[in-house]
């Protein structure tokens, strides 16, 4: 059983996003469950140019990163759950986060891979009100399109998932409230996981 967490920013040192998904991981490896995070930035992934082959085929015909490694890493049946984390852009996710999303259709396409996996969503923006909910909106309907279970951030904060300010005075490291919601999304994630799958 695993739960793997995508952070969508596109930098490759001082991800806001990354301290906070780093954040809901540890308390999913609270319920026992192994946990890996997939940086985007690490990887070029094209979007999806809408050639139908995946429906045909079962497989993506672009021959990039996401087809050489995110595509069996993201397919992986020990996965049961996925925790989407992004900044947010323009009020929405980030063009990266996008363009692995889109491709990630192929997985819909296998036969609904995806279904009944666990997910949780995680937005950052650097205004205190940019976006964060609009943004964890767009990642929820993105999961309920494969299928998968959404889940909240645990109580007592128990909203939208995690939902931090970048640009808090101090930094996000001084974001409580926000990295509450993190820590609780990601325990939220685990249990319910946990209680799908043991
Ligand atoms: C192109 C661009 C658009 C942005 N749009 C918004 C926005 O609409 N709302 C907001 O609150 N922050 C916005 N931000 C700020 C980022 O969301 C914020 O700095 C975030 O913490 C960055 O996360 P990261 O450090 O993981 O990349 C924007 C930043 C960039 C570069």
């Amino acid at each position: 059983m695993k739960v793997i967490g995508i952070c969508g920013s596109p930098k490759t040192e001082g991800s806001t996003t990354l301290i906070g998904l780093k954040k809901a991981m540890e308390q999913v490896e609270v319920h026992g469950i192994e946990t890996e995070i997939i940086e985007i930035s690490k990887y070029n992934i094209s979007g999806c140019d809408a050639c139908g082959d995946c429906s045909k085929t079962g497989y993506c015909s672009i021959n990039d990163e996401f087809s050489s490694v995110l595509f069996d890493k993201l397919g992986d049946k020990e996965v049961k759950g996925v925790i989407f984390a992004t900044p947010v852009y323009f009020g929405g996710m980030t063009s990266q986060l996008k363009a692995l999303i889109d491709r990630c259709v192929v997985f819909r396409r296998r036969g609904f891979e995806w279904e009944n996996r666990v997910a949780g969503v995680l937005t950052i923006g650097g205004s205190r009100n940019g976006g964060q909910e609009l943004t964890a909106m767009d990642l929820v309907a993105t999961a309920m399109i494969h299928g998968m279970v959404v889940v909240p951030d645990a109580s007592p904060t128990s909203h939208f998932g995690g939902i931090l300010h970048g640009r808090h005075q101090g930094g996000v490291e001084n974001d409580e409230i926000g990295l509450q919601t993190a820590a609780n999304l990601g325990f939220k994630v685990g249990e319910i996981t946990k209680k799908l799958y043991s």
